[in-house]
């Protein structure tokens, strides 16, 4: 099992890409803090993760809040014992449209779930994870390296993510901690449905797929899967990198 060992936090645990990998991690032998803002969701997938055999403990969280991140982490380290792998993965899409007929408080609440939540789980994680050396792993979007006409808070962000990414992985590469960020295309979650939108759904997402030179949407395991190698000793050498997994997309 390539994570046996291991203590691992993954935020927005609940549905979607966080999901599949807070069961990957349990899988490969990981013990998982669930960490979600929705209570339904997160139990949901411990007792998925618990009935397999795995150890799973939920967080109820808001990641952009500054004491419940504290919380998460020490009911990690108070649970576990330790922290190996910080996956900092929770975010929304926030509001479609014109940047100019945004609202302040939308642009902030994007900010704050997609980039501050990075800071604050870094801030109080990292402290721990000096004392057995770590890997810490942000989801982006391949709107990070790209611009997308529908949202632009959304592609600041996470444009924000990666730049960070980097940053910290200079900070912390004398500590042992390792930091790297995936960059996900268009995946077949909640988020994209709800980006997508219910009118036109099938005539939007054919549009979607048609951008994408693999031909169809990614899967959640499939991102999962990269995550996995971030989080494993197999990515010993690797910190500071953007891996992007998006069927193509970014290298049009
Ligand atoms: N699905 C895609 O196409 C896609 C593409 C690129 C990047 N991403 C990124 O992947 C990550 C996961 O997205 P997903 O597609 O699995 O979405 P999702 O909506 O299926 O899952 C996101 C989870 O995060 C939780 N969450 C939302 N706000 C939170 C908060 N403030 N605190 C704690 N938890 C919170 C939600 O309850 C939900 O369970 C996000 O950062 C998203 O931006 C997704």
């Amino acid at each position: 099992m390539r994570l046996n060992g291991k203590v691992a936090i993954v935020t927005g645990a609940g549905s979607g890409i966080g999901e599949a990998t807070a069961k990957l991690f349990a899988e490969e032998g990981a013990k998982v803090v669930v960490a979600d803002i929705e209570p339904n969701l997160g139990r949901k997938v411990v007792e998925q993760i618990s009935k397999k055999g795995g150890a799973a403990v939920q967080v109820v969280v808001d990641v952009s809040k500054a004491d419940e991140v504290k919380g998460m982490i020490d009911k990690c380290i108070n649970t576990f014992g330790k922290l190996d792998v910080l996956f900092n993965n929770a975010g929304i899409e926030g509001p479609e449209g014109p940047l100019w007929e945004g609202e302040e408080e939308d642009w902030n609440r994007v900010i704050d779930v997609n980039l501050k939540s990075i800071f604050l789980g870094c801030k109080y994680a990292i402290p721990h994870m000096m004392r057995t050396g770590g890997s810490i792993i942000n989801t982006a979007s391949e709107l990070g390296l790209v611009g997308t006409p529908s949202h632009p808070a959304y592609s600041a962000s996470k444009g924000g993510v990666i730049a960070l990414t980097r940053s910290l992985a200079l900070q912390c590469a004398p500590y042992g901690i390792r930091v790297n960020c995936i960059c996900p295309g268009a995946t077949e979650t909640p988020l994209l449905k709800r980006w997508i939108g219910e009118k036109q759904k099938n005539e939007r997402t054919r549009e979607v797929i048609k951008e994408i030179p693999l031909g169809r949407l990614g899967k959640p395991i499939e991102i999962a899967h990269a995550a996995l190698y971030l989080a494993s000793d197999e990515s010993s050498f690797t910190t500071g990198s953007i891996l992007v997994i998006d069927g193509g997309s970014t290298a049009q």
